[in-house]
């Protein structure tokens, strides 16, 4: 069995009050807390701005986790546990002397963590005044997500932090790297001959992408609308999707392996010529409709909107891989709010057998699918094609699942959440679920062109209706080639 060591360290999230902070970070290090996975002498210091005495903010990030953890996994012994790790100092990101009560807790042997929850815009001050008060030599510092807004910004964000911090001690996040079924793609193609075979353009019809969300941009207006979904998931998770299914087998399982492989994909991405624009992608934006039954407002009607905004809610996007594995196999992505229901699925679609022997009105569902099920849900299907039984049903065909539905098979094991997963590799010193520099960069270039594009052509978003699956031009989007997107979605 792998067992886990785990190591001492000082974690200094930064932006500890903020909603990532509260709903996603302090709960995972409570779950790593009560599954024994922080070490006794870890310590964990609350860094915010906002003003105010340390023991009212504890109480509130202490009810904050009870709510976001919930009464299934709670469990009070090791919230006191957790609890008891925690320190909260004020600090004015910008100021160095605000840093050396942190140096003075962190002291001088343990390894520190420095977590920026924080606007991209001041990593570069944090890392700054952490090598004033001689904080950067033991420590990691993990960079959240956008990490700028275009390759420039991106850069100067990525440089200001690497004055300070080398790359094998930086830790960019995207947290789809940490989701159980995206590292089980790793294992899945290549741990399985069976699948590594297949696996390029003589055997490969098609590739979908599909990550959909049901909730809309309530609260998040201000943040979303310099971003738009292009930015905001296509950018990172969903290319990061698309690199691990089309990466050529790295030679081992190191970080820098991986990550070279996925550099190759991105760099491979076909850009979108002006013409592609109109028939390769599609932008749109949720106008009024229905959520689970009721009525919810259009981007435009949500509270603190700009009532003008072109920001675009949803993409669907056809991109193309210019190497020999994948020549002719489009990849089609599609992300969007307001979707009819969460799911972020990957279909893999395999070709038709060479030569047809059934009934001509059966060919349409003659092709293999790897399904791949994110969430929720999380597991793999493979949906293969048998003889219907009966005596009446002569050669008649079906299509039927091969399913591993990872909760019903390991039921008894919780699905981590991914920030779990990643916080701990960071503790360990393990790079693999990070995005490396070059990574960033090459995803941005690729999608720098396209929002040169829509600037130049100043097309506006198509509006669908929220609770649907977008705007029609999308269904066309993959029509136009002869193929659908998958199942009754
Ligand atoms: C974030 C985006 O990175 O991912 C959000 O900024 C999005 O807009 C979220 O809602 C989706 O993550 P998940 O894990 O819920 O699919």
């Amino acid at each position: 069995m792998h067992s886990i060591t785990v190591e001492p360290c000082t974690f200094a999230l930064f932006g500890a009050l903020g909603d990532l902070a509260l709903r996603k970070l302090f709960p995972a290090l409570y779950q790593l807390d009560g599954a024994q996975l922080l070490h006794e002498d870890t310590r964990i210091i609350a860094l915010a701005r906002e003003p105010g005495s340390e023991q009212q903010h504890l109480a509130f990030i202490a009810t904050e986790l009870r709510r976001y953890v919930g009464d299934k996994d709670l469990d009070e012994a090791v919230v006191e546990r957790f609890l008891a790790r925690l320190t909260y100092l004020h600090v004015d990101f910008l100021k160095a002397d605000d840093y050396l009560a942190l140096a003075e807790l962190a002291g001088s042997s343990q390894q520190v963590i420095a977590y920026f929850a924080t606007p991209a815009a001041v990593y570069g001050a944090i890392c700054e005044n952490l090598a004033k008060v001689g904080l950067s030599e033991n420590t990691r510092v993990v960079l959240e997500k956008p990490i700028g807004s275009d390759l420039e910004s991106s850069r100067k964000v990525n440089d200001a932090v690497a004055q300070f911090f080398p790359e094998n001690r930086t830790y960019r996040i995207d947290h789809y790297l940490g989701k159980e079924t995206v590292q089980n793609l790793i294992a899945l193609r290549f741990a399985n001959s069976l699948f590594e075979t297949q696996w390029n353009q003589n055997y490969i019809s098609h590739v979908e992408i599909t990550v959909a969300e049901k909730v809309g941009i309530e609260g998040r207006w201000g943040y979303f609308d310099k971003a738009g979904q292009l930015r905001d998931m296509i950018q990172n998770h969903l290319l990061q999707l698309l690199c691990l299914i089309a990466m050529d087998p790295p030679a081992d399982l190191s970080a820098d392996s991986i990550r070279d492989e996925k550099v190759k994909v991105l760099k491979a991405l076909a850009p979108i010529s002006p013409e592609g624009l109109t028939t390769q992608v599609v932008r749109g934006q949720y106008i009024a409709g229905h959520s689970e039954g009721k009525a919810v407002p259009g981007y435009l009607e949500e509270p603190n909107s700009n009532t003008q905004s072109d920001t675009e809610t949803f993409v669907a996007l056809r991109a193309d891989i210019r190497n020999w594995r994948w020549a002719g196999v489009p990849f089609y992505l599609r992300t969007g709010k307001r979707m009819p229901q969460k799911l972020s699925q990957i279909v893999i679609h395999f070709k038709e057998p060479s030569h047809y022997i059934f009934a001509p009105e059966q060919r349409l569902q003659i092709s293999n699918k790897l399904i791949i099920r994110l969430q929720p849900d999380e597991g793999i299907s493979l949906r293969v094609m048998t003889k219907e039984q009966g005596l009446d049903k002569g050669m008649q065909l079906r299509s039927g699942p091969l399913q591993l539905n990872f909760s019903d098979t390991w039921r008894s094991a919780r699905i981590p959440d991914a920030y779990e997963r990643l916080l701990l590799e960071v503790m360990n010193g393990n790079q693999n679920l990070f995005v490396r520099k070059d990574e960033i960069e090459a995803a941005w270039t690729w999608c720098d062109q396209l929002i040169a594009g829509w600037k130049k052509s100043g097309d506006a978003p198509k509006p669908y209706a929220a609770g649907s699956w977008g705007p029609m031009s999308s269904i066309a989007l993959i029509t136009r080639d002869g193929r659908s997107w998958y199942g009754d979605i």
